[in-house]
């Protein structure tokens, strides 16, 4: 049998692990042949719950999860990982403004960024969900300075899976039969759904929708405004949907995604006018364990101003925690 992968995983006692965990311990995102050790991180306060949520682990009887590690401190959790999750984040209270909120998590990212460059495999595989997840990210990178920068992304594939089935939906296709499709930036409204190169079965979705006016005024902000709408519905934030997209995400990285497009928050190289090094969302195609950016890309006159937003609040993201990126 192969050696465990250890996948470290923080925030481990909340909403989105609450899903996550079980479908790492089932083989969704290394694979039904390869064994796993949990590695989980949450606060000092939120320990029993996570111990918790270990019980119910175990009960599952999971063949591939040979063994389940529960602490408080970063570098515990981080130690030999081969790939991890940063799921924990502080949350906006009541009153909170959003450079508090920034900075807050910037502190959190700082710490944990310290701690992976102390302990982690070189190779290891890193994707932050916790919000602001670009920045986090981005922190947690500059903090980390003998760990490979490539290695440190952030998701923005729940938005890319929400946009796939909305227009999978719109054009009467298969969501399998799409490709092409983009997610650029900030995980937040400002995030850029872009349709322009899409494709199914050889055709742009564009022609096949045929109707600019639903893209611009209809699936680009209902893709943003989604979360909102779980919120008011469910009456509690995304979370199995956050942990599939964190799946999708590393599975794909790990095992490829077959020629396909698939958008992640990687660190900008000033490609595509994206200022360069902030975290920013992209298609990326993954092949043999890593991702490879697309380029080239000519933009029109609706994309240029779609990215001009969402380049503005990530510079401005990066403003407010400059004092922390060293
Ligand atoms: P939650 O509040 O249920 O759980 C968060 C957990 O993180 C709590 O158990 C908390 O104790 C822990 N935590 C807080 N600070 C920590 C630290 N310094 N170290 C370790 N653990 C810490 O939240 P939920 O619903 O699980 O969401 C987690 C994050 O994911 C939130 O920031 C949320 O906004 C974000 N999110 C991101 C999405 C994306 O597409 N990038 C999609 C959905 C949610």
């Amino acid at each position: 049998t192969p050696t465990p992968k250890r996948i470290a995983v923080t925030g481990a006692a909340g909403q989105i692990c609450y899903a996550l965990l079980f479908r790492i311990a089932k083989g969704d995102v290394y694979g039904p042949d390869q064994p796993v050790i949990l590695q989980l991180l949450d606060l000092p306060q939120a320990q029993a719950a996570v111990r918790g949520v270990v019980m119910e682990l175990e009960d599952c009887a999971f063949p591939l999860l040979v063994d389940t590690i529960v602490t408080d401190d970063p570098t515990v959790a981080f130690r030999d990982a081969d790939a991890a999750f940063f799921v924990g984040s502080r949350p906006r209270s009541k009153g909170m403004e959003r450079r508090d909120l920034l900075s807050a998590n910037a502190e959190i990212f700082r710490v944990q960024g310290r701690a992976l460059n102390e302990a982690a495999k070189r190779d290891a595989k890193v994707v932050v969900v916790g919000n602001p997840a670009n920045t986090n990210a981005m922190i947690l990178a500059a903090n980390a300075p003998d760990f490979p920068t490539e290695n440190v992304t952030s998701m923005i594939r729940l938005d890319h899976n929400r946009a796939l089935t909305q227009l999978a939906a719109r054009a009467g296709v298969a969501v399998g039969d799409i490709d092409r499709l983009a997610v650029w930036g900030n995980h937040s409204p400002t995030m850029f759904a872009d349709w322009t190169e899409a494709v199914s079965g050889g055709r742009l979705l564009s022609e096949i929708i045929d109707d600019e006016t639903w893209y611009r005024e209809t699936l680009i902000p209902d893709v943003a405004r989604r979360g909102t709408a779980i919120i008011e519905a469910r009456g509690a934030s995304s979370a199995a949907s956050a942990a599939n997209a964190a799946i999708d995400h590393m599975h794909d990285w790990i095992h490829g995604s077959d020629g396909k497009w698939v958008s992640m928050g990687v660190h900008s190289t000033g490609a595509h006018g994206i200022p360069e090094g902030l975290m920013f969302g992209v298609p990326v195609v993954c092949k043999d364990g890593s991702y490879e950016r697309v380029e080239g890309l000519s933009f029109n006159e609706f994309q240029n101003g779609m990215m001009a937003r969402t380049i503005a609040e990530l510079e401005e993201e990066r403003e407010a925690v400059a004092a922390l990126l060293g």
